[in-house]
């Protein structure tokens, strides 16, 4: 009995040990259906900091749990958290690829008591939404906002816009409005496509016929910027002497190459191009190969995944495997790197990412196109969020 006891004992012992050495992030995003790619972009990104790293922050192993929404769905997104949370006993909850499911499992984090890392959706508000909320990839706001201010300076004076039809959509459409009409910019006709299998050739004809200097675009990245560009190809709005100037979702460098030379010329604003210059960018682009050989090229979706481990990894190094949210929170507010994208901070007040906002246009260079940065704004904090 004596020996029963005992042998019980060290195995509860035991399990108590090894809670203690894995700390688990569930990674909540689209695997299937139209933005599959946003989930494999974060796999892949989390995969290659690990690839960089290693799995064990400090002395504790940090091991991924994925789970696929196949949305955009907030109810299937929110079941899964909830899952993750009670089932899986995650310490963090990552991924996040559209701003409807990051919205529905805001409530999750706050509840249950557990860091939530966005990794793409990027709506000024969700970071509003909980206490334990952070974000690693960027806001519509703080990519829109300075490429008005640039097209107000160079020439463009007449726009129309055109973005889908959900709130990160707004978000960029308010943004672009007000700094290009602060410079003295019109805007001529405004647009909201469907976020589901939208047509865009309406909408393009609709703009086509406004005869604009420019066209300011933003979709989600992926299957919708090839969509738009072959419809503005199509119509043939570029040899009517309309431009695209877009968030760089649009020239997004997981797809860029399949859009062909239509895409040569646009003028982008971003915080990453898989083209940006520097050892943390190389480093990254080489983990990635490894780990996705045959997953396309790396794109601001496997950069925020990247940048997100690593907050975590900061995280669990810094609380010795213990993950309290609380004292999770306040390391992630004010936390610095230099990231493959170039300096990143989180701000202190809002959680959100303070970081280097870049102008790119579209060049052919060895027969492939890539993003070239060509201007940037520095540390740009989230203008929705500023009074
Ligand atoms: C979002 O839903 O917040 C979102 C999705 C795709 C993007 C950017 C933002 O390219």
């Amino acid at each position: 009995m004596k020996v029963i006891v005992s042998i019980a004992l060290a195995w509860a012992c035991m399990g108590a040990a090894w809670a203690q050495d894995v700390v688990k992030v569930g990674v909540v995003a689209p695997f299937s259906g139209a933005f599959a790619d946003y989930g494999k972009q974060f796999d892949a990104g989390m995969k290659a900091f690990q690839k960089l790293k290693g799995d064990k922050a400090g002395n504790t192993k940090v091991e991924i749990v994925i789970r696929d929404t196949g949305g955009p769905s907030p109810e299937v997104a929110k079941r899964l958290a909830q899952e993750l949370v009670v089932r899986d006993k995650v310490d963090f909850l990552a991924g996040f690829g559209l701003t409807p499911e990051a919205m529905a499992v805001s409530d999750v984090a706050t509840q249950a008591k557990k860091p939530m890392i966005v990794f793409n959706a990027a709506t000024s508000i969700i970071t509003t939404k909980s206490p334990y909320v952070a974000r690693t990839s960027m806001t519509l706001p703080q990519i829109s906002a300075p490429l008005g201010t640039w097209a107000a300076k160079n020439g463009i004076k007449r726009v129309f816009t055109l973005v889908a039809d959900y709130a990160p959509g707004t978000d960029a459409q308010n943004a672009f409005t007000k700094s290009f009409t602060a410079g003295g910019g019109q805007i001529v006709e405004s647009v909201r496509t469907p976020l589901q299998s939208p047509d865009f050739a309406p909408f393009v004809q609709r703009a086509k016929d406004a005869k604009p200097d420019a066209v300011f675009v933003f979709v989600p990245a992926g299957e919708q910027s090839i969509g738009f560009m072959k419809a503005f190809n199509e119509r043939g709005l570029a040899q009517a002497g309309i431009k695209v100037i877009a968030t760089g979702d649009i020239t997004d460098d997981h797809v860029l190459n399949a859009m062909g030379d239509a895409a040569i010329g646009a003028i982008t604003s971003f915080h990453y191009s898989a083209a940006h210059d520097s050892p943390e960018n190389k480093a990254f682009l080489q983990a990635y190969a490894q780990v996705a050989p045959n997953a396309g090229r790396a794109n601001f979706m496997t950069v925020g995944a990247f940048d997100g481990m690593n907050l975590i990894y900061d995280v669990v190094t810094k609380l010795n495997g213990k993950i309290d949210a609380d004292k999770a929170m306040e390391i992630i507010k004010g936390w610095k790197t230099q990231s493959p994208r170039g300096p990143i901070s989180i701000d202190p007040e809002t959680r959100d990412i303070v970081q280097t906002i870049y102008l790119r246009k579209v060049e052919k260079r060895n027969g492939e196109l890539w993003n070239i940065e060509f201007d940037k704004f520095d540390a740009v904090k989230d203008p929705g969020k500023q009074p």
